[in-house]
């Protein structure tokens, strides 16, 4: 199994050029085949969750042509048969063929999703958006048939604003008949991202972005062009970096609105930086001191982005907590980062944690134990003295494109061994 070794304590510059998001992309593509005609995406990550959409996408006999940074998809030939458990488990975000599926043919006939073990992750308001839009759904044991005679658009609550849920929902509703709204939906960036795509392809979608959406089924959907938008969780993520190893550090190619909870927060560290219109400059590190973070719904501080923070406020003089209300497992990487010379607490109901800094981290042998917390490492790894190798790395190749040759070119000695 491919590790990362990371040789520690190397000062940062140049340019770390953004990649399309993930969370986008990995909702577009299955959104792509509700199109009756070619679409072309573009900005398109180079990241294993894209390889196993394209295996289900393949599976089901759509065409896709994928070239660096760009995949074409015609979905014309597609056969509705189920979705395989093994393809169906690759990936949390393979249930938006839930919704792709039920709203292009009425049927689909999938398995429980995958995705990091970050707690329980329950599909149960997607579920509830498919039957109140008209849906049967058959469920025994992980396996799911989800059946309309004809959607119709409704009145959709959602009890808590599920990413998912609400983007399932959009796509069952694109081509439904009459008016569908999703109230108290999610508002992340990703989710304007999809319906923009649907838009371009002439869905009627309106709201994206505010906690109300308003979808007027079409009966078709043309031929469209449309690029991802910055991954604002990568962002993060190299803005952490800079901050810590950061001398003229540019992170370009993103955008900085998207940021703001993540931006406050290192601004009340501490971290000082110049915010242009596409990009971050960050001169050097200063001295920093413990903050509290809180995660939220967008646009309160993103959940991905606490367990990036976490070795950040092991460089932060005092008493830092981080409180998660999103997930109820989303500190694995602490006792990690402990064995690498952190000091953490996880309170006992695994919903705060409390980092006291400033710990200087030594080189060790960890693993990853999901997708952010395994950058979390990565991040720790860069600032610890010596070598640290890191196991595990599929979760993180899931999300982070060109991960190594990004972080070589700014001077990082890191390589998969
Ligand atoms: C998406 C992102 C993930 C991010 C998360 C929150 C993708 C592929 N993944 O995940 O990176 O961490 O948003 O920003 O885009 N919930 C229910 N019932 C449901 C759906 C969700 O109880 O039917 C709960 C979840 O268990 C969780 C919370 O709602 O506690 C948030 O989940 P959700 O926003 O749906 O996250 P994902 O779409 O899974």
């Amino acid at each position: 199994m491919p590790k990362i070794k990371i040789d520690g304590g190397h000062e940062l510059s140049g340019t770390i050029t953004i990649s399309g998001a993930k969370n986008s992309v990995v909702a577009l593509i299955p959104a792509a085949i509700l199109c009756d005609e070619t679409v072309t995406i573009s900005n398109v990550p180079n990241i294993t969750d894209v390889d196993d959409l394209e295996n289900i996408l393949v599976h089901l006999n759509a065409k896709i042509t994928r070239s660096p940074g760009k995949v074409e998809i015609n979905s014309s030939d597609i056969i509705n048969k189920e979705i395989t458990e093994t393809l169906s488990k690759k990936l949390r975000a393979s249930y938006y063929f839930m919704g792709a599926l039920l709203g292009k043919f009425n049927k689909v006939d999938m398995y429980f999703p995958g995705g990091c073990s970050i707690g329980a992750r329950p599909i149960n308001l997607h579920l509830k958006g498919f039957e109140l839009l008209g849906a049967k759904i058959t469920e025994e044991e992980n396996h799911f048939i989800i059946e309309a005679e004809k959607l119709r658009g409704n009145n959709i609550y959602l009890d808590f604003p599920s990413v998912g849920a609400t983007i399932n929902i959009m796509l069952a509703a694109v081509k439904a008949r009459g008016k569908t709204v999703i109230d108290n939906a999610a508002q992340e960036p990703e989710i304007v991202n999809i319906a923009t795509f649907l838009n371009n392809m002439g869905a009627k979608i309106r709201g994206a972005g505010t906690s109300t959406i308003t979808i007027i089924g079409v009966k078709y959907l043309h031929s469209c062009f449309h690029e991802v938008i910055p991954d604002r969780i990568e962002a993060g993520t190299y803005l952490v970096i800079a901050s810590l190893l950061g001398q003229e550090l540019k992170i370009d190619n993103m955008i900085p609105s998207h940021l703001e909870a993540l931006i406050a927060k290192l601004t009340e560290a501490g971290v000082e930086m110049d915010i242009g219109l596409d990009n971050i400059v960050i001169h050097e590190p200063k001295d920093y001191h413990g903050i509290d973070i809180k995660t939220l719904v967008y646009p309160g501080f993103a959940t991905d982005l606490q367990q990036i923070m976490a070795p950040f406020l092991t460089q932060c003089k005092g008493r830092s907590t981080i409180e998660e209300t999103i997930y109820e497992n989303r500190f694995q990487n602490l006792p990690e980062l402990d064995k690498m010379g952190a000091n953490t607490q996880i309170r006992k109901d695994n919903r705060k944690a409390t980092i006291r800094g400033k710990t200087p981290l030594k080189g060790t042998e960890v693993t990853a134990t999901d997708l952010r917390g395994g950058a979390s490492l990565l991040v720790a790894a860069l600032i610890a003295e010596g070598v640290t190798t890191i196991d595990n790395i599929s979760y993180i190749l899931r999300g982070y494109d060109q991960i190594v040759e990004k972080l070589t070119a700014v001077g990082a000695k890191i390589e998969i061994i």
